[in-house]
This record gives structure tokens, C-alpha cells and sequence, in this order.
């Protein structure tokens, strides 16, 4: 099932929840992980972040705040993935706190299995649902401020369409779920040309007035990490 951010139901739990914010938390966070950052910590709000994370060794942490797609003064980094080399997060734990992705997270976060995924690990997430089958899975996207995305549909639609062809199941088994048929449909058309979508996204036009070009660039590139972001406690994802 895909529930766009305000219609993530609080009254149920799924066997498997994967988190979507293609731009961008979900994309930094899996880049962390995939780049040696020992685990991501969300929170959603900015100073419980900073208190937590005054407890962690100074040497060991890294911490990432964002707001309206612009950094947070007095954070080591906003939200862009290509902030996190190697360099700047192996071993270090990253805290991060977004303007959606991470809320989005802890919508979803007593799921029995919490995933994040963006595009750049699309594979490494439908691999996960073809081999373990949950029965039921949620993919959750971020939007912005409880609205639609185009960029986490997409996403959505490229898990599910992945997932979908490749267990040979028939695509009208998903009749009745209106929002994954559009998100299906939304992927199948756009393909090849994400990048061009992201442009369009409301999202992706704020970031490009921030001069965030090469983020969109890497955001919407498909299956170039190999990593798999999966929540060990409640708020905390290492790589599986
Ligand atoms: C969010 O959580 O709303 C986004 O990741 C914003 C951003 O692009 O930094």
C-alpha cells in the first residue's frame, strides 16, 4: 500500500514500512550508511537532537539539521547526500533532523520492519521485500508538510513496480489501491527521464532556488547503492 504523508494510519501495524523522501532525507541518510556512518538517529525535533547528541563523544558524531531545504545554523550539515563522504561520516553516528523525511519516519516507526528508501537504493529495497515477502508493507512517503510528492510517488511506483514484475505477480492484483496504481503509473511513464520529474516536483523547484542541482542530479539516479537502511530501535537505522 502507498500512503501519501497525511494519510499514514495511525491505528495499524504493518509487517514492513519503508519511509520515502527522495529529496532528500531518505537519500542522505542511505548515502550516510552506505559511505560508513556506524547508524542515522532521526529526530523530528531540533533541540532533543542537540541534547542527545551532546551525550555522544564529539569525535564520533556528526549532526545534520534542516529546515525549508536550508541548513540549520550551528549544524555540521543540512540535508544534501553529497555532504556525506567517507571523509566526514565513516564511524561517526549521523543526527539528523529534517522538515519531513524524518517525521515520516517516526509515523512508521512501530512498523516490525522500518526501512528508508529513495531511488539511488531502490534495488537494495525491493531485494529485501522479494526475499522476505512481508505480508503487509507500507511505503510512506514524506511530501512536504503533509502534501503529495511527486518525487516519493515516483519512488513508490519504482519500488512496487520493481517488486511487482519481478515475483510475476499481475499488476490488477493491486486493483482497489488507488494510490500504488498511480504510483505505478506515475514510474512507468517518467522512467527515463526522473531526472526531468524532479525538476518539476515543488520540492525539486525549491532545491534548484537553492542552488541544489547536483543533489537533484544524484537523487535521481536509480540503484547505485548497494545499502539498506533498517531501523535497529526505535529511531536508529544501521545498513543491514
Ligand atoms: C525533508 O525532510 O523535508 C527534506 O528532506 C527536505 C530537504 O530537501 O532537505
Amino acid at each position: 500500500v502507498y500512503h501519501t504523508p497525511e494519510l499514514v494510519p495511525s491505528d495499524a501495524i504493518p509487517d514492513c514500512a519503508i519511509a520515502i523522501d527522495v529529496l532528500r532525507a531518505t537519500s542522505t541518510m542511505a548515502t550516510a550508511l552506505a559511505e560508513g556512518a556506524e547508524a542515522v538517529q532521526v529526530f523530528s525535533d531540533l533541540s532533543e537532537l542537540l541534547q542527545v547528541s551532546e551525550q555522544w563523544p564529539a569525535e564520533q558524531r556528526i549532526r545534520a539539521g534542516e529546515r525549508g531545504g536550508a541548513t540549520v545554523e550551528g549544524f555540521d550539515m543540512g540535508n544534501s547526500p553529497l555532504d556525506c563522504t567517507a571523509a566526514r561520516v565513516q564511524g561517526r553516528r549521523l543526527f539528523i533532523s529534517t522538515t519531513n523525511g524524518t517525521r515520516c519516519l517516526q509515523k512508521v516507526q512501530k512498523a516490525k520492519t522500518v526501512l528508508a528508501g529513495a531511488l539511488i537504493n531502490r534495488r537494495a529495497v525491493a531485494n529485501y521485500l522479494l526475499a522476505q515477502q512481508p505480508k503487509t508493507v507500507w511505503i510512506a512517503g514524506s511530501g512536504w508538510e503533509g502534501s503529495y510528492s511527486l518525487e516519493d510517488t515516483v519512488c513508490a511506483g519504482a519500488i512496487a513496480h520493481t517488486v511487482w514484475t519481478e515475483s510475476g505477480a499481475k499488476l490488477d492484483e493491486l486493483a482497489g489501491n488507488d494510490e500504488m496504481v498511480a504510483a505505478i503509473a506515475l514510474y512507468t511513464q517518467w522512467q527515463d527521464r526522473l531526472l526531468e520529474l524532479l525538476h518539476h516536483a515543488s520540492h525539486g523547484q525549491r532545491l534548484l532556488r537553492l542552488n541544489c542541482h547536483e543533489d537533484l542530479k544524484y537523487c535521481a539516479t536509480t540503484d547505485i547503492l548497494d545499502v539498506l537502511p533498517i531501523q535497529r530501535e526505535i529511531g536508529v537505522l544501521v545498513s543491514k
